[in-house]
């Protein structure tokens, strides 16, 4: 009895409730046609152009009329990217930018066209031929719009009306220590699919086994009685299944498989088929969990050998927002030695997700809950849970994304703990196959127990904690590094989120004296931060903040900064500073050793 009681709880925990009202899984995998390029724009300072209603494109045509606007023959901007790393006059700008661009649409009977954006920063107005169709708020989730009826045989006119202000009411809120860029950042595509199309699906391995492969497939129209069929030939495996009453199928595979890993970094092809649609994708399989103070990848023990990079590329001064861009991110952190990015901090495209897949590389891939956000506010919590709901939505089926993080350097308080929990909650009910993690700046150096030591009541329902401690640069060493103990959350696995200080590329100094902002400085830093880490009973990897230098209008030092957060392993241009050796030579010891536990 008490063994079927066992399965049917581990049965059910592994189902997945995916809500499929969101947008088309696996994008790239559709009939699209990219309307990246060069659109025109309209740089619209005090707001005006919707009360002028400059998205009806006007053109005068008789003796009498004139309109104050055209989006001919000006400005234009490159779309995926911001507008900031484009235009000088553009740098700071914070406000609204109209963006315009003409393409061709043909009627097809039988089929269902949709806009698809896969990021515009931070919220934006559509229009199509005219007429407002939808919009969006947070800068790094996608959303689509269907479109059949409104597109016209020939040409036609979308205009984005696009605005990166911050708010006290967004997330992230009026401060934060990375670029504000704004503009259509990310991919833009017009997506055909058949009028009886696969909209949905989620394919992993069961939490628990190594060979159950759970499938939930949905349909359009929450058709009944259609049959699915998923194939993953190399496993010689063929599932068919038939949809219910709400257009959703649902079945098990039960095969031998490669796991997913970061030596192993093995991709099924995966193929879906209906009557009418058919998707092949490249999916990985793999199991996560967290018990007692370790992580385990496949039952396995493993130490996270993390890097954070946020997504910019700092030659561009300006968002990473292509395939060659996510490699050069990801090729950067491989040869440091990682088995894991922490993406910071906020949903980064899926170019890198995908990349980091193929490459091996776990993910901690988060919201942008940071520091001060309103969390009072009904609206604001309602706004984090939907961007938490449009990650998982997003990456469900992409095996790298191991870690959810819901916040960075929020403080208790009733409020924050109460918001917390509700996001927690939403996550929870999405997906049961991943770890929820959040990082944490609130431990403390206690002179009476001289123990490192944290109180906060939220973070004991996280499957992993995540600490951002910066000693030796906002925090002084109050004891020798080797002596320092800690005494956090001793019966979680605990990350040290982000450690680190700034260093200027090519500059020498002492290295006892922090405001050098040298490199000898940094090195020894992190030398000294190694030593204490071998003293964390419940240490299950690291992640030095960080991989590049990154812009921020938050560093006012005019020579050692000039706009710079300069805590990178590796400079704005690209050149490796000696802290990134320390950290190679230690990821190479871990890993050659097969370190799980630093004690
Ligand atoms: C914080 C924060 C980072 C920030 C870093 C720093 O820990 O999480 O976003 O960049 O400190 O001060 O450099």
């Amino acid at each position: 009895m008490k063994t079927n009681l066992i399965f049917i709880l581990l049965l059910l925990c592994a189902v997945q409730a995916y809500p499929s009202d969101t947008y088309l899984a696996n994008i790239y995998g559709r009939e699209t046609r990219s309307l990246n390029g060069k659109w025109d724009a309209i740089v619209d300072l005090y707001e005006q152009g919707a009360t002028s209603k400059i998205f009806l494109n006007k053109k005068a045509t008789g003796h009498s009329d004139f309109y104050e606007y055209s989006f001919e023959n000006g400005l234009r901007l490159n779309v995926p990217g911001d507008w900031n790393s484009q235009k000088q006059e553009l740098k700071y700008y914070e406000g609204t930018v109209w963006y315009a661009r003409h393409f061709n649409s043909e009627k097809e009977t039988g089929k269902r066209k949709f806009l698809y954006f896969c990021g515009v920063s931070y919220r934006c107005n559509i229009y199509l031929n005219g007429r407002k169709i939808g919009n969006h708020e947070g800068s790094f989730t996608p959303f689509q719009i269907e479109v059949t009826d409104d597109l016209l045989q020939g040409d036609n006119c979308l205009i984005v009306e696009v605005n990166n202000r911050r708010q006290k009411d967004a997330i992230p809120a009026l401060a934060f220590d990375w670029w504000n860029y704004g503009g259509i950042t990310r991919d833009v595509m017009l997506v055909t699919v058949p009028d009886l199309y696969i909209s949905d699906y989620f394919v992993q391995l069961d939490k628990v086994s190594p060979d159950v492969i759970r499938a939930r497939i949905s349909l359009s129209g929450n058709q009944k009685g259609e049959v699915v069929q998923l194939k993953i030939p190399e496993l010689g495996k063929t599932l068919r299944m038939t949809t219910d009453s709400v257009g959703v199928a649902q079945g098990v595979i039960h095969t031998k498989l490669t796991r997913w890993s970061p030596e192993n970094p093995k991709l099924y092809d995966v193929e879906i088929t209906t009557t009418s649609d058919r998707i092949t994708e490249r999916i990985g399989f793999r199991n996560i969990k967290a018990e007692g103070t370790k992580i385990y990848l496949n039952d396995k023990p493993l130490f996270l050998r993390s890097i954070s990079f946020h997504e910019e590329i700092p030659q561009r001064m300006g968002r990473a927002c292509t395939a060659s861009d996510a490699g050069q991110l990801l090729s950067e952190a491989k040869a440091l030695g990682v088995n894991m990015v922490r993406l910071a901090h906020y949903q980064q495209n899926e170019y890198i997700v995908r990349r980091a897949e193929e490459m091996g590389i776990m993910l901690w891939q988060e919201i942008p809950v940071w520091q001060s956000i309103d969390f009072t506010s009904p609206e604001t919590l309602e706004k984090a849970k939907k961007m938490l709901r449009e990650t998982i939505l997003r990456d469900k089926n992409r095996c790298a994304d191991c870690f959810w993080g819901i916040a960075n350097e929020t403080r208790p308080s009733e409020a924050r703990n109460a918001f917390l929990n509700e996001l927690l909650k939403t996550g929870k009910e999405l997906d049961t196959t991943r770890l929820f993690v959040g990082a944490f700046d609130n431990v403390y150096f206690n002179s009476e127990s001289k123990l490192f030591e944290m109180e906060d009541p939220f973070i004991d329902k996280l499957d992993m904690i995540g600490i951002n401690k910066y000693m030796g640069w906002y925090a002084p060493w109050p004891l020798e590094p080797e002596k320092c103990n800690w005494k956090v959350a001793l019966n979680k696995p605990l990350f040290i989120s982000e450690f680190g200080c700034e260093a200027l590329y090519g500059q020498s100094g002492d290295a006892t004296v922090a405001s050098s902002w040298s490199e000898e400085y940094q090195e020894k830093l992190f030398r000294d931060n190694l030593k204490m880490f071998r003293n964390i009973p419940n240490l299950c990897g690291i992640s030095p903040w960080v991989l590049y230098d990154f812009r921020s209008p938050t560093r006012f030092h005019p020579t050692n900064q000039e706009g710079w957060n300069r805590k990178g392993l590796v400079s704005d241009q690209g050149q490796r500073k000696k802290a990134w050796y320390v950290i190679h030579e230690f990821y190479e010891q871990i890993r050659k050793k097969d370190i799980v536990n630093l004690k």
